[in-house]
């Protein structure tokens, strides 16, 4: 079992003093952490009862929700339009105009919510900046900052739909907006992305010597569905399962030490097996979602135990000691990361029927 959950503890496999320890002690971005699960963005990280929870659970740090580009851009362009309105009336029908100063946008209801959780909250609190484009929306930038955040995860959900715009061009930007985020703040600053690059690796290091301290990976698409029946575009919500954290577990491994920044595995960490695999692949952090989500907060004990219950039977002490130790500069195998491990799991299954 595990001690106690309280901020700064180390965690013990058992309640007698004679008991195999296990330290859960964590850093990522360079923030001090009491262990290294993380809550991602997600509905338990919109409310400050459900941060709380989180917190007593032991979480050691949380990402809130993000701050869309678009939910900036478009509250931008209906305050103009609003303020235009008014503008020609005479003096009387002003009077029936809204007063924009009267609002609460959903922009200042983000940066309200950023203090809430600070104040509410004695673990790091990391606040998101969700887009793609160059833009006013990336002053949010600095005023989550001012608000409290202790960290900026920048979410680049790129689906990149135009055909007339070639890869380089789509990665050249993220690099700038990136580059422009790092000048405009002095927290830590991760950045979100997605595994859909031809040199996925090479555009990790450019985001990092842009400015990024980390990488959390991956980002995690939700595929519209069509619907037969009505023949519509259907948005399809589906939670993950463990079984994705395959495609995080292998690249975190392969940039594992050759990028300088902190690595955070996002997507499919459901158990305490998952977080000892993204340690192990080199990850600082292990964040969940669709696990708190579908098991409530308490499942952090839970994951936290199953971890350190691992750790101890496999004799480790450590995080730091743990982490990396299967990345793939640490493994006697390194083709296992890559096309080598291709052949041979289909050469293996497809031995396996004769
Ligand atoms: C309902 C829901 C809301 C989410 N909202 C955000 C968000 O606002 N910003 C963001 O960067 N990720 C968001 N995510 C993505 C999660 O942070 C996480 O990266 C993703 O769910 C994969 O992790 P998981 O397998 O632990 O769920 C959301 C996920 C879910 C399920």
């Amino acid at each position: 079992m595990t001690a106690e959950p309280t901020a700064g503890s180390t965690t013990g496999s058992g309640t007698g003093s004679s008991a195999p320890a296990f330290d859960l002690a964590s850093t990522y971005l360079g923030l001090p952490l009491r262990s290294p699960l993380v809550a991602s963005s997600g509905p338990l990280t919109a409310r400050i009862d459900s941060l709380r929870a989180l917190e007593q659970a032991g979480i050691a740090a949380v990402v809130l929700p993000s701050l869309f580009e678009e939910q900036v851009e478009y509250e931008d362009l209906e305050a103009d339009r609003l303020s235009g309105l008014g503008a020609d009336s005479n003096p009387e029908a002003s009077g029936y105009f809204p007063d924009l100063g009267e609002f609460e946008s959903v922009a200042d209801r983000y940066l309200r919510h950023v203090e809430e959780a600070k104040r509410a909250l004695s673990i790091p609190v990391l606040a998101s900046l969700n887009g793609v484009s160059p833009g006013g929306w990336l002053r949010y930038a600095q005023l989550i900052e001012e608000a409290g955040a202790d960290a900026l995860e920048l979410n680049l959900y790129e689906i990149a739909t135009d055909i007339k715009v070639s890869g380089r061009v789509v990665e050249d930007a993220e690099v700038d907006l990136v580059a422009q985020v790092r000048d405009s703040i002095s927290i830590p600053l991760s950045v979100k992305i997605g595994p859909y690059y031809s040199a996925l690796g090479h555009q990790c290091a450019r985001l990092i010597e842009a400015g990024a301290d980390g990488l959390v990976l991956f980002n995690r698409f939700y595929q519209p569905d069509i619907d037969p029946e009505t023949r519509k575009v259907a948005p399809a919500l589906v939670l993950s399962s463990s079984a994705e954290l395959r495609l995080p577990l292998r690249w975190t491994a392969i940039l594992s030490g050759r990028v300088e920044g902190s690595l955070a595995v996002t997507t499919g960490v459901h158990t305490g097996a998952d977080a000892a695999r993204c340690l192990l692949a080199g990850a600082e952090v292990a964040m969940m979602t669709s696990a708190l989500v579908m098991n409530g907060p308490g499942h952090v004990a839970v994951v936290e135990r199953e971890l350190v219950e691992w750790a101890v039977e496999s004799g480790f002490e450590s995080v730091d000691q743990l982490r990396g130790s299967v990345s793939q500069r640490h493994v006697a195998d390194p083709a296992a990361f890559e096309r080598a491990n291709y052949m041979a799991t289909l050469t293996g299954f497809t031995s396996s029927f004769h």
